[in-house]
């Protein structure tokens, strides 16, 4: 472990391309159900995103799944509405939250619409459990995961578990967990696909350390499941 808290990853699991969300969502039911079994409880941290959301479609399906135990969190969220197209909450409603048994007030959103952005990133800190189960993340062709792009002084923080932060994507005004929150999952699952994302995998997964040039570098420690193309870059071991 670093001082920033990126440690080595185990090998990244490849697999098809139209395999991944079904692979990637036993993997999620599966760490619910052992956190349920041990704790009585689950927390699960949801993405934006395309490859999260065909996750979700499947996540949705499987039956193992007690929702009535399981608490969802968010790894970022853009500063728009909820009902709003480019919130990641309604993306994650309609295709998982919408679709399970899970109480309303298991669930808990970034306030992404408040004017007082700190406010809401405080509000919701305090919100976290002291251990996620499951993070779920994306990578960008940029290597940002969350909404820590590169360069972003977001990526110096050590102690706020949330902060608000100015995206270079649109909508740019985000709230994003931190580097400390991450460092806090329990599982942090990397999910990429496609062949825009080869070059940003490679250098999270092999490049020189340096989290403030590629972000996703902070789930090295984690689960990361791609496909063939999402791949193809990297020069080491993959199963
Ligand atoms: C955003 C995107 C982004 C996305 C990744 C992976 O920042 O606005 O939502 O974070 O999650 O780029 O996206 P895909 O899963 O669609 O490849």
């Amino acid at each position: 472990m670093t001082q920033l808290g990126v440690s080595v990853n185990a090998a990244p699991n490849v697999v098809p391309k139209e395999e991944l969300p079904r692979v990637a969502a036993l993997r999620v039911a599966s760490s619910l159900c052992d956190a349920i079994h041990a704790r009585n409880a689950a927390s699960l941290a949801l993405a934006g995103g395309t490859t999260p959301r065909a996750m979700h479609e499947v996540l949705a399906t499987l039956p193992d799944v007690d929702w009535s135990r399981v608490s969802i969190y968010f790894g970022d969220e853009r500063c728009v509405p909820p009902d709003h197209a480019d919130s990641n909450y309604s993306m994650a409603r309609e295709s998982l939250l919408a679709r399970v048994a899970i109480p309303p007030e298991n669930v808990h959103r970034m306030l992404g619409e408040l004017s007082d952005r700190d406010a809401a990133a405080r509000a919701y800190a305090a919100l976290l459990p002291p251990a996620i189960d499951v993070i779920v993340l994306g990578i960008g062709e940029d290597g940002h995961t969350a909404s820590l792009f590169p360069g972003s002084p977001a990526l110096a923080e050590r102690e706020r578990l949330v902060l608000p932060v100015i995206g270079p994507k649109p909508p740019p005004e985000r709230l994003t967990l931190t580097p400390p929150a991450l460092e806090r999952g329990r599982q942090l699952l990397m999910l990429a696909s496609g062949a825009g994302k080869a070059e940003a995998v490679a250098r999270a997964l092999e490049g020189a350390l340096d989290p403030n040039a590629t972000p996703a570098q902070l789930a090295r420690k984690g689960t990361w499941l791609l496909d063939p193309p999402a791949a193809s870059q990297l020069r080491g071991r993959v199963s």
